[in-house]
């Protein structure tokens, strides 16, 4: 029975139809949702990317379509030629777009038959992620991945008509090119016609599009591709997109206003909400201090404070020894959870302990007085000074740590979260966006006794810091700036070098010899040297932006065929092994070292 000539041709989408359409001859195509058999009557559900259409096969308007209708399942493709009726009294569906009105079909055509699905879209919540990644050309029929999807379209038109609308140019840049130092591993690609040489994938497009002002385009944009070969988490992905920019002639100031700008209409066309300009900006040290990381959640309380200076004077071991040690002693107060159980604090400090804690001290402070393991190492006039200090109250519970600076942050910021969490603190309507500035622009690691930048090589150092470079460059400022959105980081950015001889002076304070910079980037250093504009940018993670605007969990569900958590793809079965032949054309040889 089955037609195969496709000669109807689609008048209108399977979601628009209304009573206004009451009457009309219509086709529509799409896929067979479901189909019910009525005895006489043939209802199948139409779906197409706009939604669904009820069309009813009766054997009395054509005997041919009612038989054809017949052998029609899940997922068949058709076409139906059929005019668009009222549904009877009491018959419309409020739930549908369309349910005011059916189709009554007078032809139909079979256009592609289909297996029963491996797996379901509908319930995707049933089926494992594994699975569903594997046929995620039919994850993505569901209506949650195509809403995903199609707001990621319109974010990007936004975008693009914002930039293009402030004279910004969208210039393409290579994805064969040389490593970019953006702290990540590159991902190689060998060359044939160059054996034993390699092309990185560009980790960010930083240096073309800084060689982009020195040509004079003065405002680039791009809508582009990364590649970091980092471990990924739940908002990493080995390939994911950025929005792109850089500006010449610009201060801080001028970056954050045309990013103000660009967001808000974002959240304007998007969301219908109205942001408050300008956004609040956080020093880097101060959100350390406050919140123990510089992408602090600020749409909740529970800070972090130090206690150092009272905890040098305990007779707690753990305590004087960090203290000793240059450490640090901080505390948050969780209001109102003096009632957690023994084997929750033994559950936040096991949880503490993968981001480096020894341990975890606690105070309750309980209508009778303080319950702590520790108080009898404090004098009482001491604990009161640290009661207050944490503006504790009855009912409270304050937790500790004593540790390296790094430590005691990474391991409070991670209770502060937590805690918030649990005690349902976080106001997930708000929209906290926050500029961090005022980086150090380099930090020094122990391990390698040298220094690295804490954005990249290129950042420009603070005009006024610049009599640090020999004395103490841990004082260097950066004019670098990262735009955090509700405790996530979405953008970041600098001003950066324009003039040879400070670019000179980076790469000296890096380690990074004349020799090495020449060889790495001298392509940079000499159009530094050729009229550089001043110049700055910044670069948004446009996957991170939509899991924050649509609420997803995983940056995979803002991405049409995204990769798991070990950078493979179910679905092509990439990465994968290759041919002989091509190898040998690459005349590489495999020697995989365990
Ligand atoms: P940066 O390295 O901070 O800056 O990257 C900019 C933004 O890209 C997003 N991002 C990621 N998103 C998903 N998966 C990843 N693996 C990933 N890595 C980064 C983040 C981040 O804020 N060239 C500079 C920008 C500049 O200086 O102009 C750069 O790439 O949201
Ligand atoms: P201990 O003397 O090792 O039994 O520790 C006493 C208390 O201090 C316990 O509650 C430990 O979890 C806690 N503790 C241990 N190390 C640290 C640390 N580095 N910072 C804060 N508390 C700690």
């Amino acid at each position: 029975m089955t037609k195969t000539s496709a000669k109807l041709r689609k008048t209108h989408s399977c979601g628009v139809l209304t009573s206004k359409n009451d009457g009309e001859e219509v086709v529509l195509m799409g896929w067979a949702d479901t189909r019910r058999d009525h005895g006489g009557l043939i209802f199948v559900d139409l779906r197409d990317r706009e939604g669904i259409t009820q069309v009813v096969l009766n054997p009395e308007i054509d005997q041919i379509a009612h038989n054809a209708a017949q052998s029609i399942r899940n997922e068949f493709v058709i076409a139906v030629k059929g005019r668009v009726r009222k549904r009877p009294e009491g018959m419309a569906n409020p739930k549908l777009k369309t349910g005011e009105i059916e189709v009554y079909t007078s032809d139909l055509e079979i256009l592609n038959e289909s297996k029963p699905l491996p797996i379901s879209f509908d319930n995707r919540e049933e089926i494992s992620e594994n699975n569903r990644l594997k046929y995620r050309f039919l994850d993505l029929r569901s209506a949650d991945l195509q809403n995903n999807l199609k707001l990621r379209h319109k974010v990007c038109r936004v975008v693009r008509n914002y930039l293009d609308s402030n004279g910004f140019i969208d210039i393409e840049t290579p994805v064969l090119t040389k490593s970019t130092p953006e702290g990540a591993r590159d991902y190689l690609v060998p060359s044939r016609l160059n054996p034993g040489q390699f092309y990185a994938l560009p980790q960010s497009p930083q240096l073309f599009k800084q060689l982009l002002m020195v040509s004079g385009f003065e405002r680039y944009y791009q809508i582009v591709k990364c590649f970091r070969d980092e471990d990924l988490r739940a908002d990493r992905q080995p390939e994911f997109t950025q929005i792109d920019m850089e500006m010449a002639f610009v201060n801080e100031k001028d970056v954050f206003s045309f990013v103000e700008g660009m967001i808000s209409n974002i959240y304007k066309e998007i969301k219908g909400i109205e942001l408050k300009l300008p956004f609040d900006t956080l020093p880097y040290r101060e959100a350390m201090d406050r919140f123990g990381n510089d992408h602090p959640d600020a749409r909740f309380g529970l800070e972090l404070r130090d206690i150092t200076d009272l905890a040098k004077q305990s007779d707690f071991k753990v305590f004087t020894t960090a203290t000793d040690k240059k450490g640090l002693v901080k505390a948050i107060n969780a209001k109102g959870c003096a009632d957690f159980s023994r084997k929750e604090l033994d559950d936040l400090t096991e949880n503490a302990k993968v981001y480096g804690a020894k341990g975890m001290a606690w105070i309750k402070i309980n209508k009778d007085g303080l319950q702590s393991p520790i108080i009898k190492f404090f004098s009482e006039e001491l604990m009161d000074q640290i009661v207050n200090r944490l503006e504790g109250n009855e009912g409270d519970l304050l937790l500790f740590m004593a540790d390296t600076p790094k430590i005691v942050a990474d391991t409070l910021s991670y209770l502060r979260i937590t805690i918030a969490k649990r005690l349902n603190l976080i106001d997930e309507s708000k929209i906290n966006f926050v500029w961090v500035t005022d980086f150090p622009l380099v930090e020094y690691d122990e391990e390698q006794k040298k220094y690295n930048a804490m954005h990249h090589p290129f950042t420009s150092p603070s005009d006024s810091d610049l009599e640090y470079f020999e004395s103490d460059p841990a004082k260097i400022k950066a004019k670098a700036y990262d735009l955090v959105l509700n405790g996530t980081e979405i953008g970041g950015g600098s001003i950066r070098i324009h003039r040879k001889e400070i670019q000179d002076k980076m790469f000296k304070l890096l380690g990074i010899s004349k020799k090495e910079a020449e060889k790495r980037f001298g392509f940079l250093l000499h159009a530094l040297e050729h009229g550089a504009p001043p110049h700055g940018g910044i670069a948004f993670g446009l996957d991170r932006i939509l899991m924050i605007l649509i609420g997803a969990a995983s940056i995979r569900d803002v991405i049409a065929f995204p990769k798991t958590q070990k950078a493979t793809c179910l679905m092509t079965d990439a990465p994968s092994n290759v041919d002989e032949k091509q190898l040998k054309e690459l005349k590489l040889k495999l020697n995989v070292i365990k």
